[in-house]
């Protein structure tokens, strides 16, 4: 497909098949940190009551950093992954005291914390700030691997490029929130891993993959 052609598809597609999700009403962007790190490694369905019940027990970055670690961690029980939660108790404590509790207000500045890496910190800048920076995870390498036809193994840091050139390629002016959110969204409902729905796809004319019967062939991903 043209790039504008997949942008405005996908958008289409996310005003009709998004989830209400509580992150994605907010610009807060303490509440949507605290959400990515929740789901770096949970489902959203697992994941949601816990991001509801931290934002209720830590409504601000301040109660959070303040809080004893051994209480943020029995709030996290269930989630596993320990090191997200102690991960997330120390930025916490990072913004509080070397940003006097505000989160840096660009991508390029989120960087700096030492918690939080190119995934978290374009989600921020792009839902809390509306920067004009795309979100590489799992969904995306495999939705734009499929539908452009990137044979650039996933697996492989040096892809990280290509995907990350190609994807602030697509990301129109103005709503950088809505086409990540859009992309991930379609990854995780549409374009799945295993048996994705190719059939009731709106990119099925256009998308590479589907064409040429590499569907399952891509992304291409080969561990060194
Ligand atoms: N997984 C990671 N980030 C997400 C988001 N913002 N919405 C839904 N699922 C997600
Ligand atoms: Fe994904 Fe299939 Fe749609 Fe292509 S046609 S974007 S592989 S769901």
């Amino acid at each position: 497909p043209t790039n504008s052609f997949f942008t405005n598809t996908l958008i289409a597609w996310y005003h009709r098949h998004k989830r209400a999700l509580p992150w994605r009403e907010t610009t807060d962007p303490y509440a949507i940190w605290l959400s990515e790190v929740i789901l770096q490694q949970t489902r959203v369905k697992q994941g949601l009551p816990y991001y509801l019940r931290f934002l209720e027990q830590f409504p601000t970055v301040y109660s959070l950093a303040n809080a004893p670690q051994d209480e943020v961690l029995r709030l996290w029980q269930g989630l596993g992954y320990y090191s997200r939660a102690r991960n997330l108790h120390f930025t916490a404590k990072q913004v509080v005291e070397q940003f006097g509790g505000q989160f840096p207000k660009s991508y390029q500045g989120l960087l700096q914390l030492k918690g939080i890496g190119s995934y978290t910190a374009a989600a921020i800048a792009s839902f809390a700030y509306q920067e004009q920076v795309a979100v590489l995870d799992g969904n995306v390498y495999r939705v734009l691997a499929r539908v452009f036809g990137k044979h650039e193994n996933i697996a492989a840091p040096a892809s990280k490029k290509v995907f990350e050139a190609l994807a602030n390629e697509l990301i129109p002016a103005g709503e950088p929130d809505t086409y990540n959110q859009a992309i991930m969204e379609f990854g995780a409902i549409q374009c799945t891993p295993v048996a994705p729905d190719c059939l009731f796809c709106p990119l099925q004319q256009t998308c590479f993959a589907f064409l040429n019967g590499l569907v399952s062939a891509l992304p291409v991903k080969e561990k060194a």
